[in-house]
């Protein structure tokens, strides 16, 4: 378990040395501190933010300064691992000014390590590059990219077929090119991302991709705090959204059984205190 701040150089160290690299979302002080309790090696603070904890329908939903205020939330609670936020939607499409302004906001606001930018097109290619002229280090993805889901035929797999696995990889191989220091990839078959990974010199962090240098998971489909069904990618550790449900239920049924506050949960005051009011009040 990682207890010294995580660096690029670390990352590194770890991949090299054929050490499995840990990365996991948060969006909150809260999760950022379950992520570092438990001694992540990397915290994404995904723009699936914006259906997890937003309730959006899609993360294309979430807005620059709401990404900027879940990732402060995170900063403040994350020390030791090495802290990505994501590039959401609308934020470096203009230009690779655009796009350098914003992973700044993202490094001065919110203390970021490194932000992550999904796709492989040309001009994808060129924001990446940019921002990494300017400093920030760069995460790629490829694969299923959730903010251009509707171009890729919505949340499904990618590289399923000969040509398609082909495009992954001219996608994987492009990122790398560009400058990403690691690459997540999503949703492509195991043997897909495994021939890949014998062309990349940076770690590949999977989700729903078999083995990788690493792997990623949503923190609440982990804990198992989403609701409905999930990926078949994902893997419940804990049923802690059952827990919640639980727990909040108990509590009505003691308030409407009024054997909440019990005697243990209410300050004690020496009987005068009550009788001074006692008076007060029936004089009045
Ligand atoms: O937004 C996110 O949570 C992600 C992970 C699924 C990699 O991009």
């Amino acid at each position: 378990m990682t207890t010294s701040k995580v660096t690029l150089r670390r990352l590194r160290e770890l991949a090299d040395a054929g050490t499995p690299l840990v990365m996991v979302t948060a969006y909150d002080f809260v999760s950022g501190r379950v992520a570092e309790r438990a001694g992540a090696d990397l915290v994404l603070v995904g723009d699936s933010g914006a259906q997890v904890v937003l309730g959006y329908p899609d993360t294309t939903s979430i807005t620059l300064d709401e990404m900027l205020t879940l990732a402060k939330a995170v900063r403040r609670a994350v020390r030791t691992p090495f802290l990505v936020c994501d590039l959401p939607f609308g934020s470096t499409e203009l230009s690779d000014e655009q796009a350098i302004a914003t992973s700044v906001r993202f490094v001065h606001e919110a203390g970021t390590d490194a932000v992550k930018i999904e796709g492989a097109t040309p001009a994808r290619l060129s924001r990446l590059r940019a921002i990494v002229e300017a400093g920030i280090p760069v995460m790629g993805h490829v694969g299923l990219t959730p903010q251009t889901a509707t171009a890729l035929g919505g949340l499904r797999a990618q590289g399923r077929t000969a040509d398609d696995a082909v495009r992954v990889a001219r996608h994987a191989l492009a990122v790398q090119d560009a400058g990403a220091f690691a690459i997540v990839i999503e949703a492509v078959p195991a043997a897909v991302v495994a021939e890949i990974r014998r062309a990349l010199r940076v770690p590949v962090i999977g989700i729903g991709a078999g083995d990788a240098e690493g792997q990623v998971l949503v923190q609440h489909d982990l804990l198992g705090i989403t609701e409905g069904r999930s990926p078949v990618f994902v893997k419940r550790y804990a049923a802690v959204g059952e827990a919640m449900v639980a727990g909040v239920e108990a509590f009505a049924s003691d308030v409407r059984a009024r054997t909440f506050p019990g005697r243990e949960h209410v300050y004690p005051a020496a009987d005068e205190v009550a009788a001074a009011v006692r008076s007060f009040i029936d004089a009045r």
